[in-house]
C-alpha cells in the first residue's frame, strides 16, 4: 500500500498532492466560499460559534488517523483524503475483471461514473440539512457533540465527492459540484435526489434511527463504490467508510440508550406490560411500541434507497466495473455473473414468492439483502436490553415489502409480517405499524434540551463510556 502524507497546513488539507495541481487547487478554492456559505446557512443552526470536541482526520493510516480537539465548526479542517493505494489493484468485476484498475476516468463509462458520484455526493449535504435544528433540543452535550461530529464529516464527504468531480470531470464536474450546494433537502423546486433525504429529521429518536438505518445504506453504497475499478473513487470511499462507522455507532447506541431508559423506568414503576402506552408515556420515556413503529418507518424508507430490485442500470454499473457488490473482492465466483441467478421476492398471482432472476439484474436486491443482514445485529442487541429487564417484547425489522414506494412492492400494501393486505385493511391498521400523530407529539414533548455537563434527558440513558475515554461530566461543547 502506498499513500501520500497529509498536507495538513494547506488551506484544504489533503493527501492528493493538491499543491502540485494548481488548476484543481484553483477550482476547489473557488468552490470553497460557496461551501462555507452553505454550511453557515444550512449547517447546525445556532451553534456555529460553539467550541466542539471534534475529531479531525489528519492521516489515512488505520492507527491515529484522527485528532480530537475543540473546534468551532466553521473552522473545521475539511480535507480531501484518499485511503492508501493498493499496489497492483485490478478491476474487481464485470467485463474488464482482472485488468489494472483505472487511474483516469474510462471514456466509455464517463457519464455513468459521474452520475454515481453525484448521487452519492447529494446525500452528504442533505443529511446535514435534515439535522440542522437538532442542536437546540440535544438531550446532552455528549449527544450534541456526536450530532456535530456526524455533520462535519458529512460535510467532508461532500468535499470528497466534489474533489472527484472537479479533478476528473472538467467543466461538467464543476457544474455538478455547484449544483450539489444548490439543491436542498425538502425543497419544492430543487429537492435532493433521493426520497429519504427529503424527509424531515424532526427529533432525536428520528436522528438515531436515521444514523442507524439510513447511514447504513450510505455504508452499503460506499462499500459497493469502494469496489469500483475507478481507483480514485475506490480509495475515496474506503476512507469515508472509516468515518461512517462512527455515524452508525451513534445510531446504534442512541436507540439502545432510548430503549434502556424506557425499560429501566418501567421496572422502577412496576409496569409489566410494554403495550400499556399511557402508563409508560407518563414516565417521560418513549414506549416500546412507538420505537417499533419508528423502526418500521425508517427501515422501509431506507430500503427504497436501494432502488428497484431488478435494475438494468445496476447491471450496467457492474458490467462496466465501476460499482461492485458488497465485499466483491472477498466473493468466490467469476465476478461476471453471466449465467447466474439470484432469488428475488416478487408478486406473482397475488402472492409474494421467491423467484430466481438473472443475478446481474438483481444487484440492487442483493445489496439490499446484505443491508438487511447488517441491520439485524444491532436490533438483536437492542432486544437483549429489553429481555434482560424482564420484558416479553422484541423489536423486529418489518418485511421488505412493508411500506415501500419504490420497486417491486410499491403498488401493494403488506403488513410488517409480510401478509398482503387489501387497501381498506391497510388503512384500518396503518396506525399500529407506522408512527401516528400522537406518537410524534409524545416524542416532541420530550425534546427538551439538557446542556449541563454529565446530565442526560430522562428519556435516554447515559452512554456506557465517553468519547475518547473522557469522563461522564466532560464538557463536550462549550457554548458561547
Ligand atoms: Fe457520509
Ligand atoms: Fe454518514
Amino acid at each position: 500500500m502506498t499513500s501520500q502524507k497529509v498536507d495538513y497546513d494547506a488551506l484544504i488539507p489533503n493527501n492528493v498532492g493538491l499543491a502540485d495541481d494548481p488548476k484543481l487547487q484553483r477550482a476547489l478554492e473557488e468552490w470553497h466560499p460557496g461551501y462555507i456559505d452553505w454550511w453557515m446557512s444550512m449547517g447546525p443552526d445556532g451553534f456555529q460559534m460553539a467550541d466542539v470536541y471534534l475529531r479531525t482526520a489528519i492521516s489515512v493510516e488505520n492507527e491515529g488517523w484522527a485528532k480530537f480537539d475543540f473546534v468551532k465548526m466553521p473552522e473545521y479542517r475539511w480535507g480531501i483524503l484518499l485511503a492508501p493505494a493498493v499496489d497492483g489493484r485490478t478491476i474487481p468485476c464485470g467485463a474488464h475483471v482482472g485488468e489494472p484498475a483505472w487511474q483516469e476516468v474510462p471514456g466509455e463509462y464517463r457519464a455513468m461514473l459521474r452520475r454515481l458520484i453525484v448521487i452519492q455526493g447529494d446525500t452528504e449535504p442533505a443529511s446535514v440539512e435534515q439535522q440542522r435544528f437538532l442542536g437546540a433540543t440535544a438531550p446532552s452535550l455528549y449527544d450534541m457533540r456526536n450530532l456535530f461530529q456526524v455533520n462535519v464529516e458529512e460535510g467532508r464527504h461532500l468535499w470528497a465527492m466534489v474533489y472527484l468531480l472537479q479533478k476528473y470531470f472538467g467543466r461538467d464536474g464543476r457544474e455538478e459540484a455547484h449544483e450539489l450546494l444548490r439543491r436542498q433537502s425538502g425543497s419544492e423546486e430543487r429537492p435532493r435526489m433521493l426520497g429519504a433525504f427529503n424527509e424531515e429529521t424532526p427529533d432525536w429518536l428520528s436522528f438515531f434511527m436515521f444514523t442507524y438505518f439510513t447511514d447504513r445504506d450510505g455504508k452499503m453504497q460506499l462499500e459497493a463504490l469502494a469496489q469500483s475499478g475507478f481507483d480514485p473513487l475506490s480509495r475515496t470511499c474506503r476512507f469515508m467508510l472509516a468515518e461512517e462507522a462512527h455515524h452508525m455507532f451513534v445510531g446504534y447506541t442512541g436507540v439502545r440508550r432510548v430503549v434502556k431508559a424506557t425499560v429501566e423506568a418501567m421496572v422502577a414503576a412496576g409496569i409489566d406490560d410494554p403495550s400499556d402506552i399511557e402508563a409508560v408515556r407518563a414516565l417521560g420515556v418513549i414506549d416500546l411500541p412507538t420505537i417499533q413503529r419508528k423502526t418500521n418507518l425508517h427501515f422501509s424508507l431506507t430500503l427504497d434507497l436501494f432502488g428497484s430490485e431488478e435494475s438494468t442500470n445496476a447491471a450496467n454499473f457492474f458490467n462496466a466495473g465501476i460499482k461492485g457488490r458488497y465485499h466483491e473482492d472477498k466473493l468466490d465466483d467469476d465476478h461476471q455473473l453471466a449465467g447466474d441467478t439470484y432469488p428475488v421476492s416478487k408478486l406473482v398471482d397475488g402472492a409474494l414468492v421467491s423467484v430466481e432472476v438473472p443475478a446481474l439484474n438483481a444487484l440492487n436486491a442483493r445489496l439490499r439483502d446484505d443491508f438487511i443482514d447488517d441491520c439485524q445485529g444491532g436490533v438483536t442487541r437492542w432486544n437483549r436490553v429489553i429481555a434482560d429487564a424482564g420484558f416479553d417484547f422484541a423489536i423486529r425489522l418489518p418485511h421488505p415489502a412493508f411500506n415501500r414506494k419504490i420497486g417491486e412492492f410499491s403498488g401493494i400494501e403488506v403488513s410488517p409480517e409480510g401478509e398482503l393486505l387489501a387497501q381498506a385493511d391497510w388503512d384500518a391498521r396503518r396506525d399500529e405499524w407506522l408512527p401516528t400523530a400522537a406518537d410524534r407529539a409524545h416524542i416532541e414533548s420530550l425534546m427538551q434540551s439538557e446542556f449541563r455537563p454529565g446530565e442526560f434527558a430522562g428519556w435516554i440513558a447515559p452512554p456506557s463510556k465517553g468519547i475518547k475515554g473522557q469522563p461522564e461530566d466532560f464538557l463536550y461543547v462549550k457554548l458561547p
